[in-house]
C-alpha cells in the first residue's frame, strides 16, 4: 500500500503530495510544524502538541487552518489511512500561498496545512536508548524566538549535520553566556551527583517541550528531585548522567559530551527509567 498525505483539504498519493511554488513556507519558511508520537495506534501527548501549535500559530499571527476538531479527524485520517501503528505524523502550517512579497498576503489567502505520517520500528529506538548518544556542542546561532516551532530550521539542520558528521546523534547548542539552551531537535537536561535533574528554564530562547512538560509530569510522580534551571557545559560534562527529550527521541541518554565520556560513559540508570515510565504517564488519544 503506498503511503497517503494530507495536502490543503486532499488526500493524496505521497508521491504526488505537492505544494504551490509560492507556498510562503517554501519562500519564507513562513511557517510552523508540529510532530507528534504515534504509539500503540495512539497519538501521545496529542492536546500538548496542538496547544502549542496554537502558540505558534498566534505568536506569527498565522490563522488557524482548521478547527481543532476538524484537525484531530484529519490527523487520525492520515494516520489510518497509512496504517500506522508506531511512527511520527508530522503537520505542518504555512501563511499560505500567494505572490512573493515579504508583508503579509491579504486575510483571504488561506493557511496551507499539510499532514504526513510515518511508521517507524519501536526496536530502532530502544535499541539506540540501550546504548546511549554522544552529543556535540556548537554555538547557538538561531534567531531569538525558537520558543516558536517555525519551520526555518538552518541553524538545527546544520547543527544535526555536523553532528552526523562526528559520529553525534545531537548537537548541544550554547548561548552567549556559555549555558546550554537545548539540541537542535531535543531538549537537553542533566543529573547530577546529588540525582537532582536539571533542565533548562522555559524563556523565549528554548522550545518548551512537549515531552518535557510530561517528564515533569512523571518527575513529581515518582517524587524526584527537579531544578528548572541553566547549566553550563562544564556542569554537563561532570555530570553523573545527561539526556535529551523530544517527540522522536522519547527520553534519550547521552553517554558522552564533546568526546568526553558523561559519567561511566554508559546510559545512565535515571535516564533509563525515565524512558521506561515515560508512556506511563503520557496522555494517549486514540
Ligand atoms: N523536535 N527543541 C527543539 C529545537 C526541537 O526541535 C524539539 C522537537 C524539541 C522537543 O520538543 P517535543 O518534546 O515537543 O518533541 C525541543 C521535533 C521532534 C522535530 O523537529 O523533529
Amino acid at each position: 500500500m503506498g503511503r497517503i498525505a494530507y495536502v490543503n483539504g486532499r488526500y493524496v498519493p505521497h508521491a504526488e503530495a505537492m505544494v504551490h511554488i509560492e507556498d510562503r513556507g517554501y519562500q519564507f519558511g513562513d511557517g510552523v510544524y508540529e510532530v507528534c508520537e504515534i504509539k500503540g495506534g495512539a497519538l501521545i501527548d496529542e492536546a500538548r502538541h496542538l496547544a502549542r501549535l496554537k502558540r505558534s500559530l498566534g505568536e506569527l499571527y498565522i490563522g488557524q487552518p482548521l478547527t481543532e476538531a476538524a484537525l484531530a479527524v484529519v490527523l487520525r485520517e492520515v494516520i489510518r489511512r497509512n496504517r500506522v501503528k508506531d511512527g511520527y505524523v508530522y503537520l505542518q502550517v504555512t501563511r499560505g500561498v500567494a505572490p512573493r512579497e515579504h508583508v503579509f498576503p491579504p486575510a483571504s489567502v488561506r493557511p496551507a496545512l499539510v499532514i504526513t505520517t510515518r511508521a517507524v520500528d519501536p526496536k530502532k529506538g530502544a535499541a539506540a536508548a540501550a546504548k546511549g548518544i554522544a552529543v556535540i556542542t556548537l554555538p547557538d546561532i538561531r534567531w531569538k524566538r525558537p520558543d516558536i516551532k517555525t519551520i526555518g530550521l538552518l541553524p538545527n539542520v546544520l547543527a544535526r549535520q555536523a553532528a552526523k558528521e562526528q559520529g553525534a546523534g545531537e548537537a548541544w547548542l550554547i548561548d552567549a553566556d556559555g549555558m546550554i539552551t537545548e539540541g537542535a531537535a531535543s531538549n537537553a537536561w542533566i543529573v547530577t551527583h546529588a540525582n537532582t535533574i536539571i533542565t533548562r528554564e522555559i524563556d523565549n530562547g528554548i522550545l518548551s517541550g512537549v515531552t518535557r512538560a510530561t517528564l515533569f509530569d512523571l518527575i513529581g510522580k515518582e517524587g524526584l528531585q527537579l531544578e528548572e534551571r541553566r547549566f553550563s557545559l562544564a556542569e554537563a560534562k561532570a555530570a553523573r548522567e545527561a539526556f535529551i527529550t523530544g517527540a522522536t527521541s522519547v527520553v534519550m541518554p547521552v553517554v558522552s559530551i564533546d568526546g568526553a565520556p558523561v559519567g561511566d560513559g554508559k546510559p545512565g540508570p535515571l535516564a533509563q527509567r525515565l524512558r521506561a515510565l515515560f508512556h506511563s504517564v503520557a496522555m494517549r488519544s486514540p
